[in-house]
């Protein structure tokens, strides 16, 4: 089944964006590109997460009231979709009367079907994760108490709260993993949840007395509703359409490991005990270091993806984030890797091999595209055989693995083939038979025009100066429009260079 809508994390606004926030946001966009691609109407989500005990202190240390501070960081999020250039989208605030709408409702549909109830919570709570802790999850650090799953320093809280009955949907839950394998991604998430739920839930705290910055509870204002509960919410006041679906969602949930608890956890938890649909996907990518060592604010090590991309402009580091690392594993982010990915991959293997075939049409065929090869024939032509083979290959480990990396290594293997291909036919030398050299020359352009149409949800904007060069009409860039090739005369416009080199040329 198709996603309809694609969700990444909403951001808290505590701090400014770094890599790993901006590598959500591009894995949920490219999923979205590739839906729309085949042809599919999807919507993308984002946003930013606004209440709870971890904003207001962020707020009061710059001496801010937490409206304004709010304002001011989400602001900075909304700017980076652009930065990114993330495809149409819908930004969720939680602080807008539309999220609070929904909260409420939740709230009020969750107690009117008796999931909630009045207890007093006794525990562990980090403000960092904005979670509750068992002592057995925390354990002692130079001489402070920390959450083991994360380290993030917690505080010991006794107070009257709301409890949700979590513990009650433990074998729903188990029997939705069981029914849906496609459920969590990767496999190795969905085996650690299985686990974590098997062990056993405890009903969960939903609401705070000593936390002022959030939703208060409508029938209670004295408390305020577990910023979690308030923050999943957000995928269904970001897109009120989840309401009228039956049973399972068309939703995938894009999300980093750290969060994967409450979102294949509390989460579909919430929306059982509230007779709401589930999502249809939850994948959990991994965590990036930078240069071998934790991204933290206290390391002072943050890049921003502003400079970055500054530097080396929007696709280079798209390509390399999604290229680096196999979806849902941690990586390394290094300069010199993205520096080496780019200049390898996209401005030699590819760029090199398009500049190439293209000056070689111009030069020896006046910028005219020679005869078509028809696309029922490219399952028997040595060239062109994978590249009619691209979109179902990458639909493949796309559409239920979400393995970017595996897409692009498809994508990256035809233009290696092409470039082979270009070696052993050398189209150049192909100075009397100008038949034979328009088929090599049209073989070749039509494996560049399937990688540049199957390359537009990676890197959007290379992608489509490619095509420019292919001379590919806007309406001609699906999928669907690869079994189409452009007719015989169309008329290329001079070449120029898509990628330029990010690093220094090397002697030779
Ligand atoms: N506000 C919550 C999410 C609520 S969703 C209902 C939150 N926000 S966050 O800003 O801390 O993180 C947002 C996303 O960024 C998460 O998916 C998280 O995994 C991701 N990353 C934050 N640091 C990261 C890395 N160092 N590497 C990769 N992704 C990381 O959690």
């Amino acid at each position: 089944m198709t996603p309809k809508l694609v969700t990444t994390p909403i951001y808290y606004v505590n701090d400014r964006a770094h890599i790993g926030h901006a590598y959500t946001s591009i894995a949920a966009d490219t999923l979205v590109r590739w839906h729309r691609l085949r042809g599919e109407s999807v919507c993308l989500l984002t946003g930013t997460d606004e209440h709870g005990q971890k904003i207001a202190k962020a707020a009061v240390d710059r001496a801010q009231d937490p409206q304004s501070f709010t304002d001011e960081v989400s602001q900075t999020f909304r700017d980076l979709t652009r930065t990114l250039n993330l495809g149409p989208h819908d930004f969720i605030r939680t602080t807008e009367p539309r999220h609070r709408e929904q909260v409420i409702a939740l709230w009020n549909r969750l107690v009117e079907r008796g999931a909630i109830y009045l207890g007093t919570y006794s525990g562990w709570y980090a403000i960092r994760d904005e979670a509750f802790y068992s002592e057995s999850d925390t354990h002692i650090v130079d001489g402070k108490r920390v959450a083991k799953a994360s380290g993030a320093e917690v505080e010991w809280l006794s107070e009257p709260s709301y409890f949700f009955n979590l513990s009650k949907w433990r074998d729903r839950l188990l029997h939705h993993y069981a029914e849906h394998p496609e459920f969590i991604q990767p496999e190795g998430r969905r085996n650690e949840v299985i686990a974590l739920v098997k062990a056993g839930l405890d009903d969960l705290s939903v609401s705070r007395i000593s936390v002022k910055w959030g939703i208060p509870v409508p029938s209670d204002p004295k408390h305020t509703v577990y910023v979690w509960l308030d923050a999943l919410t957000n995928y269904i006041s970001g897109w009120p359409d989840w309401q009228r679906h039956n049973g399972s969602a068309p939703v995938t949930h894009i999300i980093g490991k750290d969060i994967l608890k409450f979102h294949a956890v509390f989460w579909p938890a919430f929306l059982l005990a509230a007779g709401l649909p589930l999502p249809r996907q939850i994948v959990a990518h991994g965590w990036w270091t930078q240069e071998g060592r934790k991204i933290s604010k206290s390391l002072g090590n943050t890049i921003s993806p502003l400079a970055l991309i500054e530097q080396y402009g929007v696709d280079p580091v798209r390509y390399y984030l999604l290229r680096e690392v196999p979806f849902g594993e941690d990586g390394d982010f290094k300069q010199a890797n993205l520096i080496q990915r780019a200049d390898t991959e996209l401005a030699n293997e590819l760029g090199n091999l398009a500049h190439r075939v293209l000056s070689i049409l111009q030069r020896q065929h006046g910028g005219v595209l020679p005869d078509p090869i028809p696309f029922d024939a490219w399952e028997e032509h040595p060239l062109l055989e994978n590249a009619e083979l691209l979109p179902a290959k990458i639909a493949y480990v796309l559409n239920n693995r979400v393995a970017f990396n595996e897409a692009l290594d498809e994508i990256v293997g035809v233009v290696r083939q092409a470039n082979q291909w270009i070696v052993q036919t050398a189209p150049w030398a192909i100075k009397d038979d100008p038949v034979k050299r328009g088929e090599v020359l049209r073989a070749l352009y039509e494996a560049l025009r399937a990688v540049a149409i199957c390359l537009q949800p990676f890197i959007p904007t290379s992608a489509s100066a490619l095509l420019d060069q292919l001379a590919v009409p806007g309406d001609a860039r699906t999928l669907a429009a690869l079994r189409e090739p452009p007719p015989k005369g169309t008329i290329l416009p001079p070449p120029q260079p898509v990628f330029r080199k990010l690093g220094v040329a090397k002697a030779a």
